[in-house]
């Protein structure tokens, strides 16, 4: 790209989303995790790419988020932002690099800004983990808040079941997203919870909700790209809607080669020199 058409692209930040929200524009928000995807949404104009720690699950083959380290989510992270060039960079903090403490919580978030050069970092939690997060916002490191369903606290909740249907847990979902936005997160996730809820969340916060599985009443939304595309068929809640399948695509042209392999039908005459 030609340094004339850079700064012809308006990049996406976080005060551009919270315009947004005021205006009543819906945010749109994939994950990637390598440069080849992201060069793709971020053409397609995507405002913000996450460059989730479900790429534990979806890049690397695990049952749940919490095996992927902080190296592994800066490789990711690094080769997503050599991608982009208009939307907003958000990285998750990986289990493990900020339930310990708040020094550690911001030395994680320092690397990913630095080594990655990520725009922003999201953790999962509420009022528990707010001395992290208002260590790394006074470093000046833009945070997402991430509530409701929170993958790297499966073993805690049991199940991938909805959340916060429950009058206790909903109450404190609700304090969780003001102390979040009161703190300085610039937007909040909203995972898996009843759509009634999350958009009591959007209308009280000033800040923009991200839903995922939480319904129309929210400021944008987010999914995790392979399973938008198809690739991932194991997974299919009723929130996900999916564009392609290109899982069997990919098989239809695989077991097309291997056959032309087969039968010397590849290379053909004009496909040699
Ligand atoms: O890791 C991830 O992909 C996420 C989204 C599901 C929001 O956190």
């Amino acid at each position: 790209m030609s340094e004339n058409k850079y700064k012809e692209i308006t990049r996406v930040t976080t005060h551009v989303l919270q315009e947004m929200k005021e205006r009543g524009e819906i945010i749109s928000m994939l994950t990637a995790y390598d440069y080849s995807m992201a060069k793709i949404l971020d053409d397609a104009k995507i405002d913000v790419i996450l460059v989730g720690d479900s790429a534990s699950n979806v890049m690397a083959g695990h049952m749940t988020t919490l095996p992927i380290t902080l190296d592994q989510m800066i490789y990711h992270a690094s080769s997503v932002i050599r991608a982009v060039y208009r939307a907003l960079v958000v990285v998750d903090l990986p289990f493990g690099s900020y339930q310990g403490n708040s020094k550690e919580a911001l030395n994680s978030a320092i690397r990913i800004m630095k080594e990655a050069g990520a725009h922003a970092i999201k953790m999962e939690g509420g009022t528990e983990i707010m001395e992290s997060i208002k260590r790394i916002l006074s470093a000046g490191i833009p945070v997402m808040g991430h509530l409701g369903l929170t993958p790297q606290s499966i073993y805690k909740f049991g199940t991938f079941e909805v959340r916060a249907r429950e009058e206790a847990e909903a109450a404190k979902l609700i304090s969780d997203a003001e102390a979040l936005a009161e703190a300085g997160c610039f937007a909040i996730v909203l995972e898996k919870i009843p759509a009634k809820l999350a958009e009591q969340v959007a209308k009280k916060v000033k800040v923009p909700v991200i839903g995922i599985g939480a319904g129309s009443g929210v400021d944008g939304q987010v999914l995790v790209l392979h399973d938008l595309l198809g690739i991932t068929k194991q997974f299919s809640p009723r929130f996900l809607r999916r564009y392609m399948n290109l899982y069997d695509g990919i098989l239809d042209a695989v077991s097309s080669y291997i056959e032309d392999v087969k039968l010397k039908d590849f290379p053909n005459e004009k496909e040699q020199y």
